[in-house]
């Protein structure tokens, strides 16, 4: 009884080593980006993204956050350089397109900056509260258009969908993925 109780001993430390090397393996393998992704609402979009991105093959969460964090901030500068086009083309859209300029340019040159920052050090509420931050602004950004049609539309549709997706990332990060 007692040998057996022994061997019941050593077969449950092997399961668990096994479970934690198994654990280790997904966590350093590319389908953590499989996995992170089906945990946001824009599945393809996160997984193109992040795919996108050589450094996505090896990076852990925080490191495929911060990826998430430089293309949200790639398409702002992508955004902010249509706003300023259009200010030259379409002079009787100013006063929105001023309003974007000015939000944008909150979403690049501060929330996006602490993000990171927040990101690196696994703030999980200070990162989500950026995000937040990030689209809130992006949505005042589309409704000072109205009622006039948005020429930004297309661009703040991705770009908050990208907000989402790095706030649930975030969400992940003190968390044992394959266990939820
Ligand atoms: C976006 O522009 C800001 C300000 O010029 C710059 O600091 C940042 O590196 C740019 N982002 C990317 C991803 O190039
Ligand atoms: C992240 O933190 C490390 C050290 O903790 C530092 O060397 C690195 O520059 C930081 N990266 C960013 C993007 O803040
Ligand atoms: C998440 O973990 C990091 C380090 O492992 C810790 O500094 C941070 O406070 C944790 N965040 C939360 C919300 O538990």
């Amino acid at each position: 009884m007692a040998k057996m109780l022994q061997n019941c001993g050593v077969t449950s430390l092997i399961v668990a080593m096994t479970a934690i090397s198994f654990l280790a393996a997904v966590e350093n393998s590319y389908d953590l980006i499989a996995i992170a992704c089906s945990k946001t609402p824009y599945y393809q979009l996160c997984e193109s993204t992040l795919r996108n991105d050589p450094k996505s093959w090896d990076a852990n969460l925080n490191g495929l956050t911060l990826i998430m964090l430089n293309s949200l901030s790639f398409r702002s500068n992508r955004t902010l350089d249509a706003i300023n086009q259009f200010l030259k083309e379409k002079p009787e859209l100013k006063v929105p397109l001023t309003n974007c300029l000015n939000l944008y340019s909150s979403v690049v040159n501060f929330f996006i900056v602490d993000a990171i920052k927040a990101a690196n050090r696994s703030d999980i509420p200070l990162g989500q509260e950026y995000m937040y931050d990030s689209k809130k602004s992006i949505h005042d950004c589309e409704n000072g258009f109205k009622p006039n049609p948005s020429p930004l539309g297309v661009a703040n549709g991705i770009n908050s969908d990208i907000c989402d997706i790095a706030y649930n990332m975030f969400g992940l990060m003190n968390t044992t993925l394959i266990h939820s």
